[in-house]
């Protein structure tokens, strides 16, 4: 069947069609059909104060083609057309070899704010002297995250003038693997804070995760020919359209906004932490000091387009609401999906996919007409 043409089935139908083409049962299929879903135990998990559940669509964009690999990936939003343009970039970027994604690894930082040192280069230097000394008491917190290869590896001191005067901000470098990593990290964070105490002789205050996750960054990049695109023209007009949110943060955010329409359905249909992932990539925008298109699109000596995105993606496989909510697990398996990596890889792709899709629509026939055209 045409990806296209599952637009026009219903519901029931493309039910039919996900089982037929993964082999899978009507039982794994209620995960995400009005028989199963959350439970209210499993709600009471998740938060506190919990009365009930809310629905959102649970949609499908098959077509993916990421490192090789075939994939139909979930998106759960409320915003109408951004399932299906994102479905139209995923389509031409297959026609052309599909994306090529590739990952720095899950290493992320605890934060230590110490207070109180008037010396914070001397005393910097005394945590990095007992740098094993640091890690053994991070480690011993999670021996679980060491077992499957992850865990505290270093440590970084970053002395800061602050409106409160000097700081001393001890970093623990962790590989969190297939975890997002946030509880393991808040708690080697705590854990080590009376050992730094004690070496600086600084009060330890805040200590938690950074969201700033720039040692676990995502990228993917496709090039699409310009007869796919109508013509060279069409290439120069999504050129000029980067250009533009390049150098207008007014047009960047929007810009932005389009490739998170990709990035959060998927972060949601896996129980993902949605705000950690948007403070992330908006940092990363901005990283230069001006905030900046997270994709860029260029024209290759032939006249092609060639786009590509980088990006910090703290997600996980396992750990967290991934590891109960039914839905979460029967995403991970509609994609056969096992690693926080390869979960990074499909995100970054539909980020890129959702911005080819709009920037394709907004040169051409305009999102309005666009919109009106998948409606019908
Ligand atoms: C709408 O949700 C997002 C867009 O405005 C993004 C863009 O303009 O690139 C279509």
């Amino acid at each position: 069947m045409e990806i296209k043409e599952l637009t026009a089935l219903q519901i029931s139908e493309r039910i039919e069609y996900v089982k037929s083409k993964l082999g899978m049962s009507d039982e794994d299929l209620a995960a995400v059909t009005k028989e199963k879903g959350l439970s209210d135990a499993q709600a009471c998990e998740m938060i506190e104060n919990v009365i009930g559940t809310y629905s959102l669509p649970y949609s499908i964009a098959p077509g993916f083609l990421i490192n090789g690999r075939e994939y139909i990936v979930p998106m759960v939003t409320e915003e109408p057309y951004v399932v299906s343009s994102t479905i139209n970039g995923a389509l031409l970027a297959a026609k052309n070899g599909g994306f090529i994604c590739s990952n720095t690894g899950s290493v992320m930082y605890g934060q230590i704010q110490l207070t109180g040192i008037r010396n914070p280069n001397t005393a910097g230097l005394k945590l990095l002297e007992r740098k094993a000394e640091i890690i053994e008491a991070a480690n011993k917190v999670d021996p679980v995250l060491v077992s499957f290869g992850g865990g505290c590896f270093d440590v970084e001191v970053r002395p800061v003038e602050t409106c409160d005067g000097p700081m001393l901000i001890l970093h623990l470098v962790i590989n969190t693997a297939d975890a997002m990593g946030a509880q393991a990290i808040n708690a080697m964070a705590e854990a080590v804070s009376p050992l730094a105490e004690s070496i600086t002789g600084g009060r330890a205050i805040v200590r938690v995760l950074s969201n700033r996750a720039f040692r676990r960054l995502v990228r993917a990049r496709v090039t699409v020919k310009k007869e796919d695109l109508g013509g060279e023209e069409c290439v120069d007009k999504v050129v000029s359209a980067y250009a533009f949110a390049d150098a207008d943060p007014y047009r960047a955010v929007t810009n932005n906004k389009g490739v998170m329409n990709g990035i959060i359905p998927v972060v949601v249909a896996t129980g993902n932490d949605t705000r950690a992932v948007e403070s992330g990539v908006h940092s990363y925008a901005c990283r230069s000091g001006q905030y900046k298109p997270i994709t860029i699109w260029e024209k290759d000596g032939k006249g092609n387009l060639c786009g590509m995105i980088e990006i910090p993606m703290a997600i996980g496989t396992v750990g967290g609401t991934t590891r109960f909510h039914p839905g979460a697990q029967f995403s991970l398996k509609l994609m056969s999906v096992n690693s926080a990596a390869r979960l990074a890889e499909i995100i970054a792709a539909t980020g890129l996919a959702a911005n080819l899709g709009v920037l394709y629509s907004l040169v051409t026939a305009g999102l309005h007409g666009d919109f009106e055209a998948a409606r019908k």
